[in-house]
């Protein structure tokens, strides 16, 4: 078992740098460079499809869930296609209107949890037409649906998501590209602008995990607390949400992800200097509102851990921790800003000397409802 982990003491810590990687891997199973072209061969989803549908709908659990988040951006934003997002343990019991203009994508690193399954049972019964976005290949899930885009991940052991989850999210962007082109709703200059940003994707995460070290030091810092909130704002609102997963799966520690703008209908009454705050800080029309959340947290006495895209930022204080991260297009930020969220969950983890890779009471793969 040793040597599988390749030198890390963690397989999650392995997996965590192995993005760079596998986020390659998933780009090259789709992506022609020099022609520039997008082929999906399992998916089964052609132009004359795309044409006809309506509304998509997306449905997982768990850390996959948050990638289904992250992917209503994306579809949204670049095809102009109605998306709802739903839990799998949820979805069938509301009776979802599917139908023959209906898309529904289920999302699962394993291929093989119960409530998943049984919500893609759901999306055939009613006559969807129903894809996979999977990792492991052949699984039940791959089978079940009318088709399969597979993350090239590999095996991910630790039982809480990391590289599943980032190849995910490309997984999506790629999808929405192929399809935003089929559909018209971007131009071919601006495709190969968003194919230069993600061919550019590995190299950013390759900087940030060069830094890792910095996030043992915040851990170190902050490894006590009881409590812990996470802002983000817009397509980074479904990474603040993970980023609290992760941290509670594997630390024990209770912790929040918050849509920033919410933090006055509620969170706010809670902060002081026990319960600190990690915000999400992208560059671009949001930035001056997440400053003023970051004054707010700071005006009540609470300690702010800042993830910041680009340059450290002055005004966000001078006790501001402050983790600089390449910037990059808005609709790849999810990925860069969730990899020093892996980092700081796992160092905290680790350094309490818990169970990393099999924390208590989780399973990696959730195969009874
Ligand atoms: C379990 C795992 C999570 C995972 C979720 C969904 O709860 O511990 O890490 O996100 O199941 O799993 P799936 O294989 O469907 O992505």
């Amino acid at each position: 078992i040793a040597a599988e982990k390749a030198g890390y003491k963690h397989f999650m810590q392995k997996e965590i740098f192995e993005q760079p990687r596998a986020i390659v891997d998933t780009l090259r199973s789709v992506l022609d460079v020099n022609r520039e072209v997008l082929r999906f061969s399992d998916l089964n989803l052609d132009a004359s499809l795309v044409h006809k549908l309506r509304k998509v709908f997306l449905v997982a659990c768990g850390t996959s869930y948050h990638a289904c988040l992250v992917g209503k951006y994306l579809l949204e934003g670049l095809c102009r296609i109605p998306v709802e997002v739903d839990l799998a343990s949820e979805f069938r019991y509301r009776k979802p209107l599917l139908d023959d203009q209906s898309l529904l994508i289920v999302v699962s690193q394993s291929g093989e949890t119960a409530d998943t399954r049984a919500a893609l049972k759901e999306g055939l019964e009613r006559g969807a037409h129903c894809r996979a976005i999977v990792n492991v290949v052949g699984s039940s899930l791959a089978r079940m649906a009318h088709g399969v885009l597979y993350t090239h991940a590999g095996p991910e052991i630790g039982v809480a998501s990391t590289k599943a989850f980032t190849t995910q999210v490309v997984a999506f962007y790629l999808l929405a590209l192929h399809w935003a082109r089929t559909s018209g709703t971007i131009s071919d200059p601006e495709f190969s602008e968003h194919l230069r940003e993600l061919l550019a994707l590995p190299r950013k995460l390759e900087e940030v995990l060069d830094r890792a070290d910095v996030l043992r030091d915040w851990a170190r810092e902050f490894l006590k607390v009881e409590h812990f909130l996470y802002l983000g704002r817009g397509i980074l609102y479904p990474i603040a949400l993970e980023g609290a997963l992760k941290l509670k799966e594997i630390s024990y520690i209770h912790a929040e992800g918050y849509a920033a703008g919410e933090m006055k209908h509620g969170p706010i009454a809670l902060i002081d200097e026990n319960m600190p705050v990690v915000v999400l800080a992208q560059k671009g029309e949001l930035y001056e509102k997440m400053l003023s959340n970051v004054q707010e947290v700071r005006a009540r006495g609470g300690r702010v851990l800042a993830i910041v895209e680009g340059e450290q930022d002055p005004r966000l204080g001078e006790s501001t921790w402050q983790f600089p991260v390449p910037e990059t297009s808005p609709w790849l930020a999810p990925v860069v800003f969730s990899i020093p969220l892996q980092l700081l969950a796992y160092h905290v983890a680790d350094l309490r000397g818990t169970d990393v890779d099999q924390p208590r009471n989780l399973a990696k793969s959730v195969t009874v409802e």
